[in-house]
C-alpha cells in the first residue's frame, strides 16, 4: 500500500510517499529556515505563504523521486494537528483537494503522535539506526517526543492509541536549545551548532552545575525556562534590586564550548530523570511490563541525548525506537507512516477534516444533518 504524506504544520512543507507504512520511497522536504533566519524565529504569515508556494511542487517531486503516479497511491495522510493554524490549513487543503480527485481516503495525522512513529521508518536503500526496528513486539511503551515545539512522555498501547503522562509546562527542550544557543551566541540554527560545539574536542560539561528542574517529586512534567535564565545570569551575570543591568566581561570561547556543554548535559539530564520516573508509572498504568521506548523530535538528533537514551533504554531492559538522522525533524514520512497505520485500524477522515492548533482525539467534526 503506498501512502503519500503531507507536512506543514510549521516551517517545512513536506511530502513523501510511503510503502506499506515503513519503506520510505521519497522524502521530500523544503526549508524555509533562509525566510525567517532574520527575524530569528517562525514568522506564521510569511510561513503560511511560503508552504502555499512550495506545496505544489514538493508533492510533485515526492512522485517523480518514487517513480509513482498520483493514480498509484492508496490514501493521503496530512498532519492537519497541532501547529501553526494558517500553515496546517495549506497542507489540509491540498490534502483533501487530492483525496477528492483520486478518489482515494484521506487520513488526519497528529504530528506529535507522528514523531513516535518516525523510528519505524526505514529507508529504501541503506541501514541507518532504527531502521531495523523490530515492530512486532513494541507495546506498550513508553513515548518521548523532544522537538522545538513539544517535549511530552506517553504510554502507547499501540502506535494509535497514546496517552499523555507529562509535557512540558513552559519551554520545549527544542526551543531551550535554541535560546540557549541565541545567548551564548551561537549561530542559526541554534541546536544542532550547539551540539556541534558541546561535542568538539576538550569540551568539559562538568564548567558549571545547571539546576535540573524535578517539579514535585513525582511528577513528570518538564520545565525549561529556570536552566535557560540560569545560563543567561551566568552569561551576563545576576540583575540586582535596584541597581542596573549586569553587564560582564565577554566569555572566551572555551568558556562558551564549555557552557554549551553544560547546558546540554542538564538537559539532557532532565530528561533522563523523567524517564526514570514515568517508567514505574507507564507500567502500573499499564498493567505490564513496558516493552520499548519509541522516541522522536528534532532533539532526538541531538548526538548526547541519543547516546543517553541509549543507556537507558539497555539498563531498563527497553527495545529503543530512535529515528534515523534524517527522520528527527519534521518530515512526512512520519505522517504517511502513521497515516498507514491509522488507515490499516479503519480510521479514516471525510472532507469536513479540520486544522487544529493543538492535539485532540479527533479532528473530525459530525457530519451536519443533511
Ligand atoms: O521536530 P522539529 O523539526 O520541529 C518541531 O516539531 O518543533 O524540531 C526542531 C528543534 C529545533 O529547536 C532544533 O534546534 C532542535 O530540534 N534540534 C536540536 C538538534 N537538532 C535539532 N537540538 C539539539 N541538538 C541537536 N542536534
Ligand atoms: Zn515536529
Amino acid at each position: 500500500m503506498l501512502i503519500l504524506g503531507i507536512e506543514t504544520s510549521c516551517d517545512e512543507t513536506a511530502a513523501s510517499i510511503v510503502e506499506d507504512g515503513r519503506l520510505v520511497r521519497s522524502n521530500v522536504i523544503a526549508s524555509q529556515h533562509d525566510l525567517h533566519e532574520e527575524y530569528a524565529g517562525v514568522v506564521p504569515e510569511i510561513a503560511s505563504r511560503a508552504h502555499v508556494e512550495k506545496i505544489l511542487p514538493v508533492i510533485r517531486q515526492a512522485l517523480s523521486d518514487a517513480g509513482v503516479g498520483l493514480g498509484l497511491i492508496d490514501g493521503i495522510a496530512v498532519g492537519n494537528r497541532p501547529g501553526l493554524i494558517g500553515s496546517l490549513l495549506v497542507g489540509v487543503a491540498a490534502a483533501k483537494s487530492l483525496a477528492w480527485s483520486i478518489g482515494k481516503p484521506l487520513i488526519g495525522v497528529d504530528h506529535v503522535q507522528a514523531h513516535l512513529y518516525s523510528g519505524a521508518l526505514r529507508h529504501a536503500d541503506d541501514d541507518a539506526p532504527g531502521s531495523k526496528l523490530d515492530t512486532t513486539n513494541l507495546f506498550p511503551a513508553l513515548g518521548l517526543v523532544v522537538s522545538g515545539g513539544h517535549t511530552s512522555l506517553s504510554l502507547l498501547r499501540s502506535w494509535t492509541d497514546t496517552q499523555r503522562l507529562g509535557s512540558t509546562i513552559d519551554d520545549a527542550i527544542g526551543e531551550a536549545f535554541d535560546k540557549a544557543a541565541a545567548i551564548l551566541n551561537i549561530p542559526y540554527p541554534g541546536g544542532p551548532n550547539l551540539d556541534r560545539l558541546a561535542s568538539s574536542p576538550g569540551a568539559n560539561s562538568s564548567i558549571h552545575k545547571f539546576p535540573i528542574s524535578r517539579l514535585s517529586p513525582t511528577s513528570l512534567d518538564f520545565s525549561f525556562s529556570g536552566l535557560k535564565t540560569s545560563l543567561l545570569y551566568r552569561v551576563r551575570g545576576v540583575p540586582k534590586k535596584g541597581e542596573p543591568a549586569p553587564n560582564n566581561p565577554p566569555i572566551t570561547s572555551d568558556e562558551r564550548r564549555d557552557l554549551a556543554a553544560s547546558f546540554q548535559r542538564a538537559a539532557v539530564d532532565a530528561i533522563r530523570l523523567k524517564l526514570s520516573r514515568a517508567l514505574p508509572v507507564a507500567q502500573s498504568i499499564a498493567g505490564t511490563p513496558i516493552r520499548s521506548l519509541l522516541t522522536g523530535g528534532g532533539v532526538t538528533a541531538n548526538s548526547h541525548l541519543r547516546r543517553e537514551l541509549a543507556v537507558f533504554a539497555s539498563t531498563s531492559n527497553l527495545a529503543l525506537s530512535l529515528p534515523a538522522m534524517d527522520f528527527c525533524m519534521d518530515n512526512a514520512a512520519m505522517i504517511a507512516g502513521l497515516g498507514h497505520q491509522l488507515l490499516k485500524e479503519g480510521h479514516a477522515d471525510d472532507l469536513s477534516l479540520r486544522a487544529a492548533p493543538s492535539s485532540q482525539p479527533t479532528a473530525t467534526l459530525p457530519r451536519p444533518s443533511p
